[in-house]
């Protein structure tokens, strides 16, 4: 349960939290956010997280709203008021409140800062992990901007609606030339026959995923062959294994792709392997 929301420099109750009307996260999704892993009460990775909120301000000349070390004592201070030992902590700054107008406001108008954390259930999580997980593919009809984490997320919700109904707990989306872009809210992975684990280059059309820059270091000290490049949507059903990452589930094999089963229809040996390796490989902060 969440019981205390940081909302414009004030700790406020769930149920009083709120921002202006004319907020123009609301009027037009111009807005960003991260969402970090909280595991025993501490941040997970919390240096690529601001590394990655910094950029996406900056591609949106949206100003920083206070200091990397004070965004870090707010998400610390907002997981210790809602007492969260394993979940989520969410945050998001948008442009500010605004009378509606699509040019951007004057400097006076201030970003708006929202902080929430959630607890989450590790054991949950771990028990989806040893069955795996379905996937949908659908075409990739987001913008071109898909390396800024906005919070203008509609397709994956519209996606990820339909591949619910399919009973796919994931979508992946695929560009016009058949290769696959990532997930919804995930980066995707494939193991092919040779064992090489493959995932696409970062560019304007996935999110550098922070657990997907953690794993490649996970990858690389194990020494597991490895190709950054896309895949084809027909490579990734004939693959051996495959896996999605991403804060809230780390890395997360995948059994089923479109009603196809995925090797031999279980979680595989590299992507069980990364899973149990990634935690030694991220960065967990002080309290
Ligand atoms: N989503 N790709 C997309 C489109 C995402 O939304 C996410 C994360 C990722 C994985 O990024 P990371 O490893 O940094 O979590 C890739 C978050 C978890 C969300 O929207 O809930």
């Amino acid at each position: 349960m969440t019981r205390i929301v940081y909302v414009n420099g004030r700790y406020v109750p769930y149920s009083q939290a709120a921002v202006h009307v004319e907020d123009r996260g609301f009027q037009f999704a111009d807005s960003i956010y991260e969402v970090c892993e909280v595991r025993s009460g501490r941040l997970v990775d919390e240096e690529r997280h601001m590394a990655r909120l910094k950029r996406s301000l900056g591609e949106l000349q949206i100003s920083q709203p206070m200091s990397e070390k004070a965004l870090g004592h707010v998400m610390r201070e907002v997981v210790k008021r809602n007492r969260v030992r394993n979940g989520l902590v969410y945050l998001q700054v948008s442009r500010g409140a605004a009378p509606r107008e699509f040019l951007f406001p004057g400097d006076d108008v201030l970003p708006t800062v929202v902080c929430l954390a959630r607890p989450g259930s590790p054991a949950a999580i771990d028990a989806r992990a040893e069955v795996g997980i379905a996937i949908k593919s659908t075409p990739d009809i987001r913008w071109q901007r898909c390396d800024i984490k906005t919070v203008m997320l509609l397709p994956a919700c519209l996606a990820k609606e339909e591949a619910h109904k399919d009973g796919a707990r994931e979508v992946w989306f695929v560009d016009p030339d058949g290769y696959v872009t990532e997930g919804g809210s995930s980066n995707a992975w494939i193991v092919d026959g040779d064992g090489t684990v493959i995932t696409r280059q970062l560019g304007a059309d996935i999110l550098p995923g922070v657990t997907r820059a953690t794993l490649l270091d996970a990858i690389g000290e194990a020494k597991v062959r490895l190709s950054e490049r896309p895949f084809l949507l027909t490579e990734a059903y004939a693959a051996r294994e495959a896996f999605i990452t991403s804060a809230t589930q780390t890395v997360m094999p995948v059994v089923r792709i479109d009603g196809r089963a995925i090797g031999d229809g279980k979680p595989g040996p590299v992507a069980q392997s990364l899973r149990q390796k990634f935690h030694h490989f991220a960065t967990i902060s002080s309290a």
